[in-house]
């Protein structure tokens, strides 16, 4: 006799932790028991103020109670004052609001494609963008791509930050390409500044338009506003999302004046893209990144986080900011003790890396509880 399971009411999707959250505050979550967590993991790099910060809590619930929603059908003097406030945080010129990550990147594909009338995509191994079409056409991970294989767009896969191989492509034929300046689920992989450049002249030279996922490396994480910043090169166009607006869906298409000045009105389209409650949590959280110093917050917490996990299990801190990589021939079994220790990181694509990315403004208690944990982790017992 065979017996089937229940269906679920909430289709599984992630294998959630082992205890339901009931609540936020800065750096910790509290599940229903009370117990706190410290949280290296941020919603998966969403939480980039903080759980429940005080000023992002009271901009949403003003705006709800004001003007909840209305579409791109009508203006909205909040909605251009958030457009305002991330096209000169990002250093870019204008901007496009959608809801998600993945929205924000099909929407960046498809102004490349729109715009060079070309065919074919550039993007790089263990690169990870998103599960829309366009989206997993660019994305290096076989067990969500494969099932859609002929669906996806002829995408041209360079290893990441290798200069010879950038010098030997061929980009004549690429409408765009796409890159997370940090690879994260692949393990925090980093490129050099010079390969930046490279890749920069390269599109320039082919007509290419150069793309960054600026989905977990904006909104100050790496201690600039967005890696463009950081790497010293601009890109034509930059998606945001996660941490855009503290944890209220939002995502961003950000453009060159160069780029927006192709574009026709309805080229690009969404009922609830810059929707005035996103839109008040993106001014909000801006304002929390650059009043309470959380940039240069990101940078002195990795520093200290590099300097203190020295001669520990951790033989190498990758990443930058508040976007970092342990790693450990042993962290599978550190991952278990560090919740075990109420301590959330994240796993990656490489067994040996885990990370983190917490609120920016973590606090020094957790930072202490992560490396008083990690030194008192013994290889052997575990
Ligand atoms: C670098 C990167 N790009 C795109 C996405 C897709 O974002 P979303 O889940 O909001 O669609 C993610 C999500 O994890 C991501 O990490």
């Amino acid at each position: 006799m065979t017996t089937t399971l229940p269906i679920p009411a909430l289709l599984p999707t992630y294998a959630p932790y082992p205890f339901p959250l009931v609540r936020g505050e800065g750096d910790r979550v509290f599940d229903d028991q009370g117990q706190a967590w410290w949280d290296f993991y941020g919603g998966h790099c969403v939480c980039a103020t903080g759980h429940s910060h005080p000023k992002v809590v009271k901009a949403i619930s003003d705006q709800a109670a004001s003007l909840l929603f209305y579409s791109a059908a009508a203006a909205l003097p909040i909605r251009d004052q958030a457009a305002t406030q991330i096209t000169a945080f990002a250093g870019m010129d204008s901007v496009f609001f959608c809801n998600s990550g993945a929205e924000a990147n099909e929407n960046a594909l498809k102004v490349a494609l729109l715009l060079t009338g070309r065919k074919q995509l550039a993007a790089f191994q263990g690169g990870w963008h998103g599960r829309t079409l366009l989206a997993l056409s660019v994305t290096d991970d076989p067990k969500i791509t494969e099932p859609f294989a002929d669906q996806l767009v002829p995408t041209l896969r360079l290893p990441f930050g290798d200069l010879v191989a950038l010098a030997s492509a061929d980009f004549s034929g690429v409408a765009g390409v796409i890159l997370e300046p940090i690879q994260s689920m692949a393990g925090i992989k980093t490129a050099s500044k010079a390969w930046f450049q490279a890749l920069r002249a390269k599109c320039d030279a082919s007509g290419t338009l150069l793309i960054f996922d600026e989905i977990q490396t904006g909104m100050g994480r790496l201690g600039t506003p967005f890696a463009a910043q950081f790497y010293g090169v601009r890109p034509d166009l930059t998606t945001s999302a996660k941490g855009l607006a503290s944890g209220v869906p939002m995502g961003a298409l950000l453009m060159t004046a160069a780029v927006a000045a192709k574009l026709k009105g309805g080229d690009l389209g969404s009922t609830f893209g810059g929707g005035p409650l996103a839109c008040a949590a993106l001014l909000a959280t801006v304002e929390v990144i650059e009043s309470d110093g959380l940039m240069a917050h990101a940078t002195a917490a990795a520093a200290r986080l590099r300097k203190e996990l020295a001669g520990s299990v951790v033989t190498e801190v990758l990443g930058e900011g508040l976007l970092l990589g342990l790693r450990s021939a042993h962290a599978v079994a550190l991952k278990k003790h560090l919740l075990a220790q109420n301590l959330l990181v994240g796993g990656s694509g490489d067994p040996q890396v885990l990370r983190l990315m917490p609120p920016l403004n973590v606090s020094t208690e957790a930072l202490q509880a992560l490396i008083t944990a990690i030194h008192a982790f013994q290889p052997e017992r575990s």
